[in-house]
């Protein structure tokens, strides 16, 4: 879709990983950018802003909810969609990712339900780390979020960047731009156009209604 035809999606994104020099931050960087070209409004991030202690319902109880998941609620709450690049470890998602997730999903409203999400690895591995976005996409997918089909993952990361930021290998490049150009149509879809609206996944008797929906509804009768 041409960029001037484009309505309104702002989309969050940030690498999972808190590694001075990390490559899922690079990949993170390289997806706002393309998401940037391809008409969306990008808010950066990184996992160090969403940090939290180890999830504890005793602290919950007697402290609260951490800042880390206090910022990761409240930028999920202004965008429509986000994007994440984790790391695999041991063929799963990350530890530090997940640990944010369950206080975030401890929110009500519950700030991933209905977000859509876009999902990378990048790992000097052979795969990529596309094991460990498997094992991501089941908590988001539990707390609403409608994870993207297409998941993206950067195998021998440590070479596979050139000098100024994007993937060395053009046809990589090119499905990478194309896929995130698909998701930002999603969105936009999704916000903007009531009649694809699917029905609200159900979390804890959680349904739509006019506090939660983001939905412009228009004229149009919810779905
Ligand atoms: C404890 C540990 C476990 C790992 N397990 C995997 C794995 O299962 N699959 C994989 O592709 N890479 C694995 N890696 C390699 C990471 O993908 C690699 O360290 C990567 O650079 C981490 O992401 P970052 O560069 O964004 O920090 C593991 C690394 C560590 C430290």
């Amino acid at each position: 879709m041409a960029n001037e035809r484009r309505c309104s999606v702002r989309l969050l994104v940030f690498g999972a990983s808190l590694r001075e020099g990390s490559m899922n931050d690079r990949l993170a960087t390289l997806g706002a950018s393309v998401a940037e070209e391809k008409g969306a409004t990008v808010e950066r991030a990184t996992m160090s802003q969403f940090e939290c202690p180890a999830y504890d319902t005793d602290v919950e109880i007697s402290t609260g909810l951490p800042a880390g998941a206090q910022a990761l609620h409240d930028k999920l709450q202004s965008v429509d969609g986000f994007m994440i690049a984790s790391p695999e470890y041991n063929a799963s998602m990350s530890g530090v990712l997940k640990n944010t997730i369950d206080w975030v999903s401890r929110f009500r409203p519950q700030p991933f339900n209905g977000k859509q999400g876009f999902l990378m690895a990048a790992s000097p591995s052979m795969t990529g780390g596309k094991i460990g976005l498997w094992a991501l996409r089941q908590p988001l997918e539990h707390l609403g979020a409608r994870t993207y089909p297409d998941m993206f993952a950067l195998a021998q990361a440590h070479r596979a960047f050139d000098d100024a930021g994007r993937i060395a290998d053009a046809k990589l490049q090119n499905w990478f731009e194309t896929t995130i150009e698909c998701f930002i149509d999603l969105v936009e879809a999704s916000k903007h156009y009531p009649h694809l609206k699917k029905q609200w996944v159900e979390f804890l008797g959680e349904r739509p209604d006019e506090e939660t929906t983001r939905v412009e509804l228009g004229e149009t009768a919810a779905v």
